[in-house]
């Protein structure tokens, strides 16, 4: 693999995990020494930083990055607390600073929610578990892939699941199948997805990307990427689901949060 994989998929593969990425998992993934994986982490940073400093100038944009995550988490907040379902469990990736699940709980209260926490990042889940412990937040941490419970957890068992991946969705094309097909969430329950907007070729959901890419024809964020993201999730969601939103805004990148509720 390392002599085939080309620096503009390293590229990508590092844009689409954001800041949450190590040397380890692009070694992981495309098999290429620790020094290939840091020197490309270094090129990344270095572009970032001079395309940031080039936009300084300009604080509406500036701005636009920092308001537009957090309007994004302000909506996720709105949704739940505007569901039927103001108690149970709810199934989320809290990050370090569990921002969303501590604004929900100052929202909601306390002690409504029951989080359970998923972190697959070993450094990121420590200072998560150190957060969880100095603010006595209600989160049953736990280190791992969120795609095993997704895959296996019993039905309706969780209110809400709060899936702020900003990744990629072929790359958890096949757990959306499982959490929809197996109605993990109670009726009346609000799934929250954050994703890149784009659908681009990661990871092996090659068929799933070859049916939505023929819905593609233009650049990457355009308005066909919405409209195959609906088509993808109207397929897999069924008759049980409503996709209630398709907020588009921009973090790091473009991004889009879907909002689909049980219906029934
Ligand atoms: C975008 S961040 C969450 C941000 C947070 N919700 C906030 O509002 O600031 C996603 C986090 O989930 C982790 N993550 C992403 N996909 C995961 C998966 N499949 N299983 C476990 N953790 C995952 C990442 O390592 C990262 O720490």
């Amino acid at each position: 693999m390392e002599n085939t994989v080309t620096k503009k998929e390293i590229q990508e593969f590092i844009a689409s995990n954001d800041y949450y990425i190590t040397a380890k998992k692009i070694m992981r993934k495309f098999g290429v020494s620790h020094q290939k994986a840091s020197s490309n982490i270094n090129a990344f940073r270095k572009k970032k930083s001079s395309n940031n400093s080039n936009n300084e100038n300009s604080a509406k944009f500036h701005n636009e990055n920092g308001n537009a995550k957090q309007q994004a988490r302000m909506k996720m907040i709105k949704y739940i607390d505007r569901s039927n379902l103001r108690t149970g469990k709810i199934l989320t990736l809290p990050f370090s600073k569990c921002i969303i699940e501590k604004e929900l709980m100052y929202v909601v209260g306390k002690n409504n929610f029951e989080f359970i926490g998923y972190e697959r990042d070993k450094e990121t889940y420590w200072d998560m578990m150190k957060t969880i412990l100095n603010d006595k937040l209600p989160i049953y941490p736990v280190l791992g892939d969120i795609s095993e419970e997704i895959q296996t957890a019993y039905e309706d068992k969780y209110s809400h699941l709060i899936l702020d991946y900003c990744c990629q969705l072929n790359t958890i094309a096949d757990d959306m199948i499982s959490l929809f097909n197996g109605n993990i969430m109670k009726v009346g329950g609000i799934a929250l997805l954050t994703l890149n907007k784009r659908i681009c070729k990661v990871g092996n959901a090659d068929k799933i990307y070859n049916q939505m890419n023929q819905l593609v024809k233009r650049d990457e964020n355009e308005l066909e990427t919405i409209h195959a993201m609906k088509v993808f999730f109207s397929k897999v969601c069924g008759f049980n689901y409503s996709i209630e939103e398709i907020f588009e805004y921009h973090d790091t990148a473009s991004m889009v949060l879907i909002v689909i509720k049980r219906i029934r």
